[in-house]
């Protein structure tokens, strides 16, 4: 039977028509004074504020009857057990026993699994220090100033969002080493970096857990070209100008990696949960071992608050049952992450694809179609920047959006330059008001204005407010704290895959545009092979004419 027939769901539809319907944020508050005190939470590092939700105190029981139903209790002890959680791929996803201590062991098709995890970070440690010391060097015998990362998906977006939010814990050892993250399949990205760096001492790192990906597998291809115009030796460049980061050996050896170029992991882990694994090297060498190890046990606090405290205490169970009730029964299609602070500039991104692709779903586990709504659509900016960019849609626009606002409270304490520590203080202080005024503008609209300033205002003028959204403060921004923001993320997208009952560790549908890109592009280098379709045939006759006409002039 579909969750939306069930005891559960229903009660939430009833409720919806009969208590919430037709209400306003504004009325709630008026209501009721205490209104924060009863919609927020402080745990650990963090303070969840989602009174500006269109709920009550019975909305927030029934949500957590629904999760009750769902039997999320016994999806968490699956998930953190190792069953096979992932069933069209008959795997576990145990990202979470990447950032467990040694002691805390897990046991998948019948094999402990804590010693290879810590053998592999310390492998992966090994890999920093030798890179930081200056003991790794380039085929002339300099240390390594440039590393790059080629990945795409969650082998880029993973290490390069947390390498930009953590650029202020650099290592000393790290301070003249420039990253690079390398993406896009058309190269654009690679060529522009490689105009400016030397192949003697620039490392790259071939991020891919399949090692099958097209686009990171070219871009590799490019990166050998390029060494070779200086590098004879196969061996001296493989072995010095390439480390692998992947679940699989076998194509990390066809491609020519030797054993001590290989960092692994394994297939339990999926590739958008992957940042803790040795796809995190890009993070260790920025931040050191010692606070990459800081992150996992930040990640590692958020487990063991998503395991034990009550649903209605807990935020990733919170931040998912919040996400349902704005798309499930209030229809919002849309979701925005808005963080104030421009070190989360990659979050939104992050999480698109953590969310997306994970829940992005219409057919639950048993293979039948859902019928009702699964993920909304994702996507956020830096907060002040989007204010001046989208903003006016969550205002004053005709869809519904839920937003969460995310904000890191202290900044620019250990600013070395006194002058401008006050100012930049000054400026966290402006960027923290402005996220306390656009979630309070989102909520009450015009009632946010004193009387005197609402009146004679055109149509064109007026808000409505009524967006809901949520606040999450975090005390500072560090690797432990970063580490439990992505972890309580992780699992606000597993909750929400328990109540739609869908797998959200997969990710079948992108596999038939790789497989049919693959077919366009055998037609495009071949002759005289056609298309059934007017307009990818079209396109194409346009392309080849065009470039015939290049290549003519
Ligand atoms: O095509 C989607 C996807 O498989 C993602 O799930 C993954 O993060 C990305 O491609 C990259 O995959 P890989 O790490 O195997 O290169």
């Amino acid at each position: 039977m579909s969750v939306r027939r069930t005891p559960a769901w229903q009660r939430l539809e009833d409720h919806y028509a009969a208590e919430i319907k037709g209400k306003n944020l504004f009325e709630l508050f008026s209501a009721d004074k205490q209104r924060f005190n009863r919609f927020s939470r402080g745990k650990g590092e963090f303070l969840l504020d989602f009174s500006k939700h269109r709920i009550t105190e019975e909305t927030l029981t029934l949500l957590t009857n629904l999760v009750d139903q769902q039997q999320l209790g016994r999806w968490t002890e699956k998930l953190f057990s190792g069953q096979d959680v992932n069933s069209s791929e008959g795997r576990a996803a145990l990202h979470t026993a990447l950032r467990a201590p040694k002691s805390l062991d897990t046991v998948v098709d019948g094999k402990k699994i804590a010693e290879q995890v810590h053998a592999n970070l310390e492998k992966m440690a090994n890999v920093v220090e030798r890179i930081h010391s200056g003991q790794w060097r380039g085929y002339s015998g300099k240390p390594i100033t440039d590393v790059i990362n080629l990945g795409v998906g969650g082998s880029d977006l993973g290490p390069l969002m947390a390498c930009h939010a953590l650029e202020e814990f650099r290592h000393p050892k790290a301070k003249k080493l420039n990253f690079h993250f390398v993406s896009s399949i058309d190269g654009s990205q690679l060529a522009e970096r490689l105009k400016h760096l030397n192949q003697e001492t620039t490392l790259f790192i071939l991020s891919s857990k399949s090692f099958t990906t097209i686009d990171t597998l070219s871009n590799a291809a490019a990166a050998k070209c390029w060494l070779s115009e200086k590098i004879q030796s196969p061996k001296v460049l493989l072995n010095q100008h390439f480390i692998g980061c992947s679940a699989s050996s076998e194509k990390m050896a066809d491609f020519g990696l030797s054993e001590d170029n290989q960092l692994l992991f394994w297939d339990w882990v999926g590739g958008r949960f992957s940042l803790w694994s040795v796809i995190g090297l890009p993070i260790a060498l920025l931040v050191g071992m010692e606070q990459f190890r800081q992150f996992l046990a930040g990640a590692h606090w958020m487990d063991n608050h998503f395991k034990n405290e009550k649903p209605d205490q807990n935020i990733p169970v919170l931040l998912a049952l919040l996400g349902i009730w704005n798309s499930n029964f209030l229809g919002a299609k849309g979701h925005a992450v808005l963080p104030y602070d421009g070190r989360l500039k990659y979050f939104p991104a992050y999480l698109s694809q953590l969310e997306m692709e994970s829940n992005g779903k219409s057919v639950n586990r048993q293979g039948e179609l859902v019928d009702y709504g699964t993920c909304p659509i994702l996507w956020g900016e830096v907060g002040p920047n989007a204010q001046h960019a989208f903003y006016q849609l969550l205002h004053q626009g005709t869809q519904p959006v839920s937003c969460d606002f995310l904000a890191p409270v202290t900044r620019y304490q250990h600013e070395p330059a006194k002058g401008t520590r006050n100012q930049l203080q000054s400026q966290q202080q402006l960027t923290l008001a402005n996220c306390l005024a656009q979630s309070r503008v989102l909520m009450f609209g015009d009632h946010a204005m004193d009387d005197h300033a609402k009146q004679n205002r055109r149509q064109d003028q007026q808000y409505e407010g009524n967006q809901p959204s949520t606040t999450l403060l975090i005390n500072e921004l560090t690797p432990y704290t970063l580490g439990a923001l992505i972890a309580a993320y992780e699992h606000k997208v597993f909750v929400q895959s328990v109540v739609w009952e869908i797998n959200p560790f997969d990710q079948w549908g992108v596999e038939l545009g790789k497989q049919i890109a693959k077919e366009t592009y055998q037609a495009m280098v071949s002759e005289g092979v056609t298309f059934d379709d007017s307009s990818t045939q079209g396109l194409l006759d346009f392309v080849r004419s065009q470039q015939q006409r290049e290549k003519q002039s």
